[in-house]
């Protein structure tokens, strides 16, 4: 027999149901509170409200523990590469080496973006955000393909424009980036795996060969790999809801772009870096800057420190400063922000604010440091997070339609004035 929560209220019992899912986690299930009791619940920020069913991904933020379709993302980061993982996010399984190949060979087929796309680079100030650039060009895609503007119309043409977000992603990115410095842009080469043409797009001159580092596409599959999917956040959930109302998908994704974009967010990782850089212009003592985050009245937090969900460690955060060594070791980098990240990490750990609060380093505290020893620059760090959950955020999409959800539309509780009449301007 299925279990039941009893919710006691005035006189009166309301029986719900109870249900768990594949990893023993359970729920309360109160959509049929209102309908008995008139009552609804209230949860500011969604903090333990579950929104969906989901077979994506699942995390144990007491435990650490972080797995895409049941694999453990430290095996996936050691041994997947980030389009392999996009697969298995999209389509539930590891492809076979036919799927794989087919899979890798489509997107290959669809890199470039049409030639206008320039024109509405050219159109932006050089120093605009390249968040805000990518949001809203991925957004004006929807205008190149008019077939897409219903989510609906068949699994063929969702397919079709799931492979070209993929696909021309990395070719928008390196374009904003180019045209920012006032560089020529480099067309993709067909040549080169996924990762690679990136970085030759985003890294390569018109003027001479380019020669990518194996080290440096190792570093930049895994950090692909671990932002590529971390379940209900908020970008994610921006996605979904946005996606609920049956909007185009580049809207969703753009839409999924902006909400990446804040610092406490995907924008952390930028944040992360800039406070190291302020740390070591400003001087002080590491305790010092320790000691602002910890006043409410400074409005300084730190960033990369803390998390919605992991309440012990970041399991990405773990894999990626050994990645972060490993980059400076062989790149044969020295980086004092480096040492200032060390030093914050071991002093924020064992303060008791940081303790009784259970805020870790998560995995933007060390992203940025690894980006910056790449040669990216700063401001483009959180579009490099959004390249990564790419997948994630597509794959979430597609269940949430073809599980049929309906419209997000959540309740509130009403705090305002009660019915008052009007009052004619001469007499307020
Ligand atoms: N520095 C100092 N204090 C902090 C920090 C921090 N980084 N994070 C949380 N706190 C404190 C809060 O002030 C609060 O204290 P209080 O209980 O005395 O009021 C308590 O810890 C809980 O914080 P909330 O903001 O309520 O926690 P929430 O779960 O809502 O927020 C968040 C999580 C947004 C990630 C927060 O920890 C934060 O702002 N961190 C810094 C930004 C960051 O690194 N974001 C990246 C997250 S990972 C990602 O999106 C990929």
């Amino acid at each position: 027999m299925s279990e039941k929560a009893t919710i006691q209220f005035k006189d009166n019992n309301y029986e719900l149901p109870v249900v768990t899912g594949t990893e023993n986690e359970s729920a309360i299930d109160i959509s049929s509170l209102r309908g008995q009791s008139g009552l609804i619940t209230l949860d500011i920020g969604y903090k333990n409200t579950g929104s969906t069913y989901s077979a994506i991904t699942y995390l144990d933020g007491e435990k650490g523990i972080l797995q895409y379709r049941g694999y453990p993302i430290e095996q996936l980061a050691e041994k997947s590469t980030f389009l392999e993982v996009a697969y298995l996010l999209l389509f539930g399984d590891l492809p076979s080496k036919e799927a794989y190949d087919q899979f890798t060979e489509s997107i290959s087929r669809h890199t470039l973006v049409h030639e206008s796309i320039k024109k509405f680079l050219d159109a932006y100030p050089t120093n605009s955000h390249p968040m805000g650039q990518l949001s809203s060009l991925i957004c004006s895609l929807s205008a190149f393909y008019p077939e897409s503007l219903d989510p609906n119309r068949s699994p063929e043409e969702v397919d079709k424009t799931v492979i070209r977000l993929l696909a021309k992603l990395p070719t928008m990115v390196s374009w904003i980036y180019k045209k920012s410095i006032g560089h020529p842009v480099l067309y993709p080469q067909n040549k080169y795996d996924y990762v690679t043409n990136f970085l030759y797009m985003f890294f390569g001159q018109r003027t001479e060969e380019y020669e990518v580092d194996p080290v440096v596409v190792d570093a930049m599959e895994k950090l692909l790999i671990l932002h590529a999917d971390h379940e209900q956040n908020c970008s994610t959930s921006t996605v979904r809801f946005v996606g609920s109302s049956h909007a185009p998908l580049y809207a969703c994704i753009s839409a999924g772009i902006s909400a990446l974009w804040g610092p406490r967010h995907g924008g952390a990782n930028q944040a992360v870096l800039e406070m190291l850089q302020n740390i070591r212009q400003g001087g002080g003592s590491i305790q010092s800057w320790v000691e602002k985050a910890k006043d409410k009245d400074s409005g300084f937090r730190l960033m990369g420190f803390g998390h919605r969900v992991y309440k012990n460690f970041d399991p990405r955060a773990r894999i990626i400063k050994k990645a972060s060594d490993d980059v400076l070791n062989k790149l044969n980098i020295k980086d004092p922000l480096l040492d200032i990240a060390r030093e914050l990490e071991e002093a924020a750990l064992k303060d008791d604010y940081f303790i009784e609060r259970k805020l870790y380093p998560n995995v933007d505290f060390y992203s940025g440091i690894i980006y910056k020893a790449i040669g990216f620059p700063v401001e483009m760090f959180t579009v490099l997070f959004a390249l990564g959950r790419l997948p994630g955020w597509i794959a979430q999409w597609k269940e949430m339609m073809y599980d049929k959800q309906p419209i997000g539309r959540p309740r509130q509780v009403y705090t305002g004035h009660v019915k008052r009449d009007y009052v004619s301007i001469e007499n307020r």
